[in-house]
């Protein structure tokens, strides 16, 4: 093992000089631009219709001209993909429908030669049911000790016919499986990928065993999937509240969100990470009630960062996106962390459709159910532009989702007899699921996937893909790529040299507020064109708009 730092693929630290800490350096993830890559609809190398990591290292290129810090790649082990990968059956082994470990080991280099770092997901919840654990236990009898890696339990009942606790899976239906013998297993999410048992010593040993494999083959963080689920109540106790997707606890005693116990865990792996050079860091995906509770994720011997998906969930008005931005730095703070800012990933529908929908709609279920007229794309693409230069120009870090610097909307039509997610069966055909945002990137105007591989990819592209392809859009001063990729410089000049943000006084109907380099961030939600204040405009969403600020229309401007 190497924590010398000194290994071939791992980057020097990418400091940037900084006027609120006096000129000290700061790590690169505080501020940083994260891009998503979800591996399966990112580019596909050899025509087989899946996306995979030759594909994602012939996309560098295009990832450093848009100027991003990071790149955090979905799970890309070995998986049957019953769930996109979060089901994985080896964590040192790379899906073959993605290549080998060799090629993951290149494309980190390579992304390290071109000042990119790397965020590998860490999927410590569940397994997939192939993985050789899991195998073990079902194989062995009960009482083995193999099958104490995993939650596997008697049912309840004279037979013990009945599942152990009434938990409900977050996809739907019963969060127990029975197997042959009559044990029942545990899986919060499919029945494919049954949840590890954390106080087993076994399981702890093993993950901190994962984490230096990928620190010392050169990543630089983890992405952590359902960091808030990782401990359960031991007393298995039945339980009212049902699991949704994507579920916070709403109190504290809920048998497997957000429980205390769950820290040490990550305490242990924040030393790991601690004893490696470099800033290594981790961040949560921790869905959990109240900003004091996310705070205790973010203690300094905890995670480094954690999402905050407040912001992606707020409604396109003023007041609450204003509320969102204050509490998101102010919690940040004061915990000594910076805010993560999303508006997209691979688990909701994507913003610029979103958007484009009345204001409260619920979007998962409308993705199914409609009407699907009330969709006003042209509003949702407009407002996308102003959230981009919104977001971008907050304190902290940023992610973007592979596809949302082209602007691509959600595919909200796809047939039903393409979908993948497991959401969809396992919901019984109530919930439409995920993949509408996981349709494969085009890149070329033409060819069967729009440059994703040579034939058709593993979902359906609609023909509108074309003109919203990378080819189409390079070099057009008034496309969505070009917004983000003069956002993303203007971004590394102007806005990430400091963490300060003071909200302006203004119209209840406009977010606008000054960063420490004095630019000014306006926001124009109200009903009416709005003056800008004088001054140079560095950058509008609205390309070629000149005078006032018009409506959902954003703009950086750096006052005379
Ligand atoms: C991931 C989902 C996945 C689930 C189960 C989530 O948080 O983002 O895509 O289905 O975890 O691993």
């Amino acid at each position: 093992m190497n924590r010398s730092g000194n290994d071939s693929t791992s980057q020097p630290q990418s400091d940037s000089p900084d006027s609120t800490t006096g000129g000290n350096p700061v790590p690169w993830w505080r501020r940083g631009v994260v891009y998503q890559v979800y591996v399966r609809s990112y580019a596909d190398s050899n025509g087989d219709g899946t996306g995979d990591i030759n594909g994602l290292r012939s996309r560098l290129p295009y990832l450093a001209e848009l100027g991003i810090d990071a790149i955090w790649v979905n799970p890309w082990y070995k998986s049957p993909l019953t769930d996109g990968g979060y089901d994985v059956a080896d964590y040192r082994e790379i899906e073959e429908r993605y290549g080998h470990i060799d090629d993951a080991f290149a494309m980190i280099a390579e992304a390290h030669e071109l000042g990119i770092k790397l965020i590998t997901d860490l999927v410590p919840n569940h397994t997939s049911d192939q993985h050789a654990w899991f195998q073990e236990a079902i194989s062995s009898p009960p009482g083995h000790p193999s099958r104490d890696r995993y939650h596997i339990r008697p049912g309840k009942g004279p037979d013990g016919s009945e599942p152990p606790t009434n938990w409900v899976s977050v996809f739907g239906g019963s969060a127990w499986k029975r197997l042959d013998d009559g044990e029942w297993f545990l899986h919060l999410f499919n029945e494919h990928q049954p949840d590890l048992n954390w106080t087993n010593p076994e399981v702890r040993a093993e993950f901190e065993s994962i984490l230096e494999f990928w620190l010392d083959n050169g990543a630089d963080g983890f992405r952590v999937d359902v960091a808030h689920g990782l401990a359960k109540d031991p007393a298995f106790p039945d339980d009212e509240e049902v699991a949704v997707l994507l579920a916070s606890a709403t109190r504290p005693d809920h048998p497997f969100w957000d429980r205390d116990e769950l820290h040490q865990i990550v305490r242990d792996w924040r030393a790991i990470l601690d004893s490696y050079e470099g800033d290594r860091m981790m961040v949560a995906e921790a869905w959990v009630n109240s900003q004091d509770r996310l705070a205790l994720y973010l203690r300094p011997d905890e995670y480094h960062q954690s999402f905050n998906f407040d912001f992606l969930q707020t409604e396109w008005r003023a007041p609450d996106i204003r509320a969102a931005i204050v509490d998101a730095v102010t919690n940040a703070a004061a915990v000594g962390s910076t805010p993560t800012w999303v508006l997209s990933n691979h688990d909701v529908v994507r913003h610029p459709t979103r958007l484009g929908l009345p204001l409260d709609t619920d979007w998962r279920s409308w993705l199914l159910d409609g009407p699907h007229d009330i969709l006003d794309a042209d509003l949702g693409a407009r407002r996308a532009r102003a959230a981009a230069l919104l977001m971008l120009s907050l304190p902290g870090s940023t992610y973007i989702y592979q596809g949302e610097e082209l602007g691509l909307p959600e595919v909200w039509d796809l047939p039903l007899d393409v979908l993948d997610d497991p959401v969809w069966e396992q919901s019984n055909h109530q919930s439409k699921g995920r993949d509408g945002c996981r349709v494969p990137i085009p890149w070329t105007r033409d060819g069967e996937s729009f440059g994703f591989g040579d034939g058709p990819g593993w979902l359906p592209q609609p023909a509108s893909f074309g003109e919203l392809s990378a080819e189409a859009q390079a070099g057009d001063p008034a496309s969505s790529l070009e917004l983000h990729r003069a956002a993303i410089a203007l971004r590394a000049t102007h806005l990430v040299h400091d963490e300060e943000l003071t909200m302006l006084d203004t119209d209840d109907h406009i977010v606008a507020f000054r960063r420490g380099s004095g630019v000014e961030v306006w926001v124009n939600l109200s009903g009416a064109p709005i003056e800008l204040p004088a001054g140079d405009v560095l950058l509008r969403s609205v390309a070629g708009a000149t005078g006032p600020l018009g409506v959902d229309e954003a703009a950086w401007v750096l006052p005379a």
